[in-house]
């Protein structure tokens, strides 16, 4: 097994291994990896629905999304789908999975059934790197506040945006809790500081004006979007790909039209952040 970085903020390459052979300590390693890295690749796997939850559980419980549609006999496994007569694309925006929960997932592990013949990539952002670029000015400015995360303008009854994706959002009745997390994230696991906001689910900063809330989270996102944060995987099928909600950002280009891409993606737990 060999492990090298795919960029200087995010993501690492596993090569020459089979995850549903890995032993403890080749696992302690990944993990380690994983920690480091914030997201790990791994080519030419070739697993079933079973090896792929197998896998995800050697992580931690599965956390269920109730919002995504299962694959049939297997509610633990969301599908990630996209058809050729689809416009809408699963995650076509920069966001983290789940931060609208009080304990967000911990990480998503996702692997690819069926790519299009070009395009379908997913950039991935480095949380630890961007907040360590930040000025002195900016960390202090930001170093106690806190955001309130939702889901409701997403997966919501109302959310204008849900409607587009033709059944493959379900359970809108179960949409609309919101949380509330750190700005500046101490990794629950490595330490390292990150940044915890998003555009996808962070609503507004605590106790802070609208308008200076907004424009707060405006800036920082231009700071995140800088392409020295980011790796772009391309994906080929038989690709697993996890990454680490707490450590990185990611979207999924919605750049095929007329072709089928389809991914199969387990979320773990996560605890409470703070
Ligand atoms: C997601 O946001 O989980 C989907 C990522 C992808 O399809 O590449």
């Amino acid at each position: 097994m060999e492990i090298s970085k795919a960029s200087e903020a995010v993501g690492a390459v596993v090569d020459n291994v089979d995850v549903r052979g890995l032993s403890d300590d080749q696992f302690a390693e990944v993990r380690n990896a994983f920690l480091a890295h914030g997201a790990l690749f791994f080519r030419d796997q070739n697993l079933t629905p079973e090896e792929h939850i197998a896998f995800a559980r050697r992580w931690g419980a599965i956390d269920v999304n109730r919002f995504f549609k299962g694959r049939k006999g297997y509610p633990e496994i969301a599908e990630v789908l996209k058809e050729p007569d689809q416009q809408l694309n699963i995650g076509g925006g920069w966001h983290t999975d789940h931060s609208y929960d009080a304990a967000p997932a911990m990480g998503s592990i996702l692997y690819a059934l069926e790519i299009p013949p070009t395009g379908g990539d997913t950039l991935f952002a480095g949380m630890a790197a961007a907040y360590e670029a930040l000025d002195d000015a900016m960390k202090e400015r930001i170093k106690d506040l806190k955001a309130r995360h939702g889901n409701a303008h997403i997966f919501g009854e109302e959310s204008a945006y849900r409607k587009g994706f033709e059944g493959r959002y379900t359970n809108p009745d179960q949409a609309g809790q919101t949380a509330v997390h750190p700005i500046v994230l101490t990794h629950p696991d490595s330490g390292v500081k990150g940044l915890y906001v998003n555009p996808g689910f962070t609503l507004e900063i605590v106790d802070m004006e609208p308008q200076e809330s907004s424009a707060l989270l405006q800036e920082l996102y231009a700071h995140i979007t800088q392409d020295r944060f980011h790796h772009r995987h391309i994906w080929r099928e038989g690709d697993l790909a996890m990454w680490d909600n707490r450590a990185t950002w990611h979207y999924a280009l919605n750049d095929y039209q007329g072709h089928r891409r389809y991914l199969n993606r387990i979320t773990i737990e996560g605890v409470p952040l703070g």
